[in-house]
């Protein structure tokens, strides 16, 4: 699936001027802190989440709620904590912390019950349930296609790294 797209300048201020409100305060900055594929940090991922799932939903032109599609593409994976750390007392991340992002993210970003619904089931198909709403799915799905990308730049730049030895 092609993700690069242009998108129209209203559209490209309308993103910035959605994801700003999030992505500049304190707590969300704490998102630098933590691996989230290799050295992707989680900040990192959720703001390219949000960013493939817009340009996807305009490019289709999707009828969704795209200021509820950013905001919860941004909190979907709001923890703080390194998942690969074994002493961080969390069992079961995978399945378990969408539930703190959603909890978070009420605290913190005062999330509506519609965002909630966005981010409850990204997981899916490792959570039973799949999402339940167009946003939803559009998040779920980009979730899985940025971690690839992800792993597929660590893998890029192992190999770079290896040929400049040479
Ligand atoms: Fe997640
Ligand atoms: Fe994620």
């Amino acid at each position: 699936m092609k993700t690069k797209y242009h998108l129209p300048l209203e559209d490209q201020m309308f993103f910035f001027q959605t994801i700003e409100k999030i992505i500049n305060t304190p707590d969300f900055k704490k998102l630098k802190q933590y691996r989230h594929h290799g050295n992707i940090t989680t900040y990192s991922h959720v703001i390219k989440v949000a960013y493939m799932s817009y340009c996807y939903a305009i490019k289709h032109q999707y009828r969704i709620q795209k200021k509820e599609l950013l905001r919860a593409a941004l909190l979907h994976d709001l923890y703080f904590y390194d998942w690969h750390d074994k002493h961080n007392g969390v069992h079961l991340h995978g399945l378990f912390h969408p539930k703190t992002a959603v909890k978070n993210a009420q605290q913190l970003y005062h999330i509506t019950a519609r965002e909630k619904r966005h981010m409850i089931h990204h997981m899916f198909p490792l959570t039973l349930l799949p999402p339940t709403t167009k946003e939803g799915w559009i998040i779920c799905i980009f979730d899985k296609i940025a971690a690839l990308s992800d792993y597929k730049a660590i893998k890029l730049k192992k190999k770079a790294k290896k040929r400049l030895k040479k």
